[in-house]
C-alpha cells in the first residue's frame, strides 16, 4: 500500500464521516499562513480525539503541545457546558495563532492557552484532568506521562501521539531522540502499575505513525 492509497482512504473517511468544517479549515489555513508546520493531527484523528474525550465524559482536558490549536478545537468540542481545557505551548507565535483559531471556533472562554515549556507549567496546574493529550517534544514523553499521572484520577484517559514513527519504534538504540521518546512512552505505560494501555498503528495523510492510549486505574 502506498501513501497515495492512504491519502485516498483518508479522503474517503473524511468525505463520508466528517461534515464540512469551515472553522477547522480556517484554523489550518491561518496556521499555514503564519508559517506553522503542518504537524497537526489529521481530521479523522482529530475527530477520534473528540470522540474519545466524549466517551470518557471529559469535563477537564489537558493538552501538551498546542501548535495552531487544531487538535485543541477538536478536543474542546467534546466538552460539556462548563467544561474547561488547558493547552500548553512553548512557542509564543504558535500560541498566538492558536488563540485566534480558538476564538473563531467559539472557545475563547473555555480554553486557556498557556505559553512556556510544559515542564515549567505543569507543576502549577491543578488536577485532576479527565483526559490528557500528549503531543509536544517527544523526548519528554516520559516526563509528560509522569505529570499526567500526578494530574489524573482513576478513569483518566491519556493519549500520546506519534509513538510508531514509521515503524522505527521497534529499533533499539535508534540514535533518534524522537524514536527514543516513543520507546520511553511504551516503557512508561508498560511499567506503570496504575496504567492500562495499548497502542494503535495508523496510516493516512500523515504517513505511518500511531497513538498510545491508556486509562488510569
Ligand atoms: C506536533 S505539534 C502539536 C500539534 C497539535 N497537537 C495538533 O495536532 O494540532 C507540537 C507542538 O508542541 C510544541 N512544543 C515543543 N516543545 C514543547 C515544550 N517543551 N513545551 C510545550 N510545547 C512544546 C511545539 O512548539 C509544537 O507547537
Amino acid at each position: 500500500m502506498s501513501q497515495e492509497a492512504w491519502n485516498q482512504v483518508d479522503d474517503y473517511i473524511v468525505d463520508t464521516l466528517l461534515t464540512a468544517d469551515p472553522v477547522l479549515d480556517a484554523a489550518l489555513a491561518d496556521s499555514a499562513a503564519a508559517g506553522l508546520p503542518a504537524i497537526n493531527v489529521a481530521p479523522n484523528q482529530g475527530k477520534l480525539l473528540m470522540l474519545l474525550a466524549q466517551m470518557a465524559g471529559a469535563r477537564r482536558i489537558l493538552e501538551i503541545g498546542t501548535l495552531g490549536g487544531y487538535s485543541t478545537i477538536w478536543l474542546a468540542r467534546a466538552l460539556p457546558a462548563g467544561g474547561r481545557l488547558v493547552t500548553l505551548e512553548y512557542a509564543p507565535n504558535h500560541a498566538e495563532v492558536a488563540r485566534r483559531n480558538l476564538a473563531r471556533a467559539g472557545f475563547a472562554e473555555q480554553v486557556e492557552v498557556k505559553v512556556g515549556a510544559a515542564l515549567d507549567i505543569l507543576p502549577g496546574l491543578q488536577g485532576p484532568f479527565d483526559f490528557i493529550f500528549i503531543d509536544a517534544d517527544k523526548p519528554n514523553n516520559p516526563n509528560y506521562l509522569s505529570w499526567a499521572m500526578r494530574l489524573s484520577r482513576p478513569g483518566t484517559v491519556i493519549v500520546c501521539d506519534n509513538v510508531i514513527r514509521d515503524g522505527a519504534v521497534v529499533k533499539k538504540n535508534s540514535g533518534d531522540d524522537n524514536v527514543e521518546g516513543a520507546r520511553a512512552a511504551f516503557s512508561f505505560i508498560g511499567g506503570e502499575k496504575r496504567l492500562d494501555g495499548t497502542a494503535i498503528q495508523t496510516v493516512g495523510a500523515k504517513g505511518y505513525d500511531g497513538f498510545a492510549i491508556a486509562i488510569v486505574e
